[in-house]
């Protein structure tokens, strides 16, 4: 992963969409590859991106019992992508062994992908925590919680809203790494995403990387679209 580069989520449907739309850019980019495109196209794909030399952050979000992640995480790992997920929720144990699996998995020699987790989903509206997941404190203790869950496991950062990746930093440490969608630029439509940040305010907030959607994909011209989000992301301090 470049980490002066935003992550472009390729959403699309089909791995020719996909492909298609990597082919306008004529340099090396940071991509996530979600659940519904892997699930249509698997490990092909991912062969099919890295050999047009991108960085990716395959963002399946494993959560089950340790030993199944940790079997599921060793096999990720020969795919060499450069970031995987899970979600913190599964626990300590599962985290560990997670990590376990993916270090075990990864080819001799080869680095081994990055490694964070989803702490609460920001779907989950504040007073469904309690009503639905029986969670007492505040989201943001809870997200703070499971943050340092994450750390504490041995992983490498969480996936957050740039809001709070400042705050994180400061409970967690400097080096622990905040992966933030929800960006849009200054008076873009915000689409589903409730509490949106420009790459600059991300920035400044803290954010490790950004991850963006659609303000690249659906714009009009992606490539066009994409350097400037990037330039903006670079040039804040
Ligand atoms: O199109 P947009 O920029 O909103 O896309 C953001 C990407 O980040 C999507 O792939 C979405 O699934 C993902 N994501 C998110 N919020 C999270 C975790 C992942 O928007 N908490």
């Amino acid at each position: 992963m470049n980490k002066d580069l935003p992550i472009i989520a390729l959403d699309f449907p089909s791995g020719q969409e996909a492909l298609s739309f990597l082919d306008q850019f004529n340099e090396t980019l940071n991509v996530k590859v979600g659940m519904e495109l892997y699930y249509a196209e698997g490990p092909a794909l991912i062969k099919a991106i890295k050999q047009r030399g991108h960085h990716i952050f395959l963002d399946l979000k494993l959560h089950d019992i340790p030993n199944t992640v940790k079997r599921a995480m060793s096999v990720l790992a020969h795919l060499e992508v450069d970031m995987v997920n899970v979600h913190a929720t599964g626990g300590q144990d599962m985290l560990e062994a997670a990590l376990k699996g993916l270090t075990q998995g990864t080819p001799e020699g080869k680095k081994r992908p990055l490694i964070i987790a989803v702490t609460q989903l920001t779907s989950t509206h504040p007073e469904d925590l309690f009503k639905e997941q029986g969670v007492e404190e505040s989201l943001e203790a809870n997200v703070l919680r499971l943050a340092k869950l994450t750390k504490d496991s041995g992983l490498d950062g969480v996936v957050c809203s740039a809001l709070e990746s400042t705050m994180i930093k400061e409970e967690v440490g400097r080096d622990f790494m905040t992966i933030t969608p929800g960006i849009r630029l200054e008076d873009a439509k915000a689409d589903d995403q409730t509490r949106v940040l420009t790459p600059i305010k991300a920035k400044q907030a803290g954010s490790h990387y950004i991850v963006v959607g659609r303000p690249i994909t659906q714009a009009d011209n992606p490539v066009k679209a994409y350097h400037n989000i990037a330039f903006q992301w670079q040039s804040a301090f």
